[in-house]
């Protein structure tokens, strides 16, 4: 008995303080953000280096930096070494700039501030089922952005950045034979449009997206040698969408966007598609109980950000079909996230 009970006590400890951890998470954050800002991580490419190195390269209060690098080295981000010197694990490594699978952009952006304050307005968002981003700044995370381009900017580099890490995995779980034109609808700075026509090069493609973001997208088409076969189109997905292409890829769009916006976007395309076209939607899918904390989680970013939801297989399947559409095939790929495949009804 006396045991049970022992045991049962240290067991209601330990939940208390893991959930104590997951409570503070909020500040290992908002730590790696200042490293990738500051672009430590860089500092340590060439292998181990003092903090107060790093500090007088980067900037930074020499005394505060190294507090700063010992929390993360304390969570495996960095390693420490005697004498304040520090060196890069293998999470360090991916937060250098020039890392192929780099997340310095995306960590640079997560903890830019006007989001993370739309986070700090989650409960009214749960208590309403109001977009949280707009009842804090009063216009949507499109127009805001519009309105601060170096916002824009940071923003754009991280979705690029990001869609770098899965572009190839998409390519090789889509079979683009035979197309001939291939949209891109908010395809951002043409990545993930690159990766494709990289890998087709009989294939021509079409870049949409807002005006001041496609206005950015021609070093990512030069970079991978595809600008002379990728036409650029300054727009909304909302209004229209270029017509009669082979095939339309929406990769994290729906899930920005609630259901009435996503089917007059999936009836923008319908209406551009010949009969034969496919459109390939690459999302999230949300899974059973209990599991995928990153969909979930995402779900709740979508619900303070954007105003969207992250959905189900059925979900998407209610949408297809009242854009005109239908569910013809979902593709797994090696990255988490799944090619939803639909074709004219
Ligand atoms: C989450 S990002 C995804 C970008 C890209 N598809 C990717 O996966 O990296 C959403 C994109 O939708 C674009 N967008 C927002 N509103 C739009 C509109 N009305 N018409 C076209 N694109 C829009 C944004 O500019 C942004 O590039």
């Amino acid at each position: 008995m006396r045991t049970n009970a022992a045991n049962g006590q240290a067991e209601a400890r330990r939940a208390s303080g893991d959930l104590q951890d997951l409570i503070k998470a909020y500040q290992i954050s908002q730590a790696i953000h200042v490293a990738a800002v500051l672009g430590v991580a860089d500092q340590m490419a060439a292998g181990l280096r003092a903090s107060d190195e790093i500090a007088a390269a980067v900037g930074a209060h020499p005394r505060t930096l190294y507090r700063l690098l010992r929390a993360l080295a304390a969570l495996g981000v960095f390693r420490e070494h005697e004498h304040r010197r520090f060196s890069l694990t293998a999470m360090g490594e991916c937060l250098r700039s020039d890392a192929e699978r780099s997340v310095r952009p995306s960590a640079i952006y997560l903890g830019q501030t006007y989001r993370w304050q739309a986070w700090g307005h989650l409960l009214h968002s749960v208590k309403t089922g109001e977009n949280a981003f707009r009842a804090l700044h009063g216009v949507d995370t499109w127009t805001y952005r519009k309105r601060h381009p170096e916002q824009d900017a940071i923003f754009n580099a991280a979705m690029t950045a990001n869609s770098r890490r899965v572009d190839r995995a998409i390519v090789v779980a889509c079979d683009f034979s035979g197309c001939a034109r291939i949209a891109d609808i908010g395809g951002g700075q043409g990545s993930l449009l690159a990766a494709i026509l990289a890998a087709y090069p009989e294939a021509c493609g079409v870049l949409l997206d807002l005006p001041h973001v496609v206005a950015t997208a021609a070093p990512v088409l030069e970079a991978a040698g595809v600008g002379n076969r990728c036409e650029v189109v300054g727009g909304s997905m909302l209004e229209s969408v270029p017509e009669g292409c082979a095939a339309y890829v929406m990769k994290f769009i729906l899930h920005d966007w609630d259901d009435a916006d996503c089917i007059r976007i999936l009836r923008n395309c319908r209406r551009a598609m010949r009969s034969d076209a496919r459109l390939l939607v690459i999302e999230r899918l949300v899974g059973p109980p209990n599991e995928d904390l990153t969909v979930k989680l995402s779900d709740l970013n979508m619900l303070v950000g954007p105003g969207g939801q992250e959905r189900t297989r059925e979900e998407f399947a209610a949408l297809f079909e009242a854009g005109g559409l239908r569910l013809a095939d979902v593709l797994s790929t090696r990255a988490d996230m799944s090619v939803i495949v639909g074709e004219p009804a």
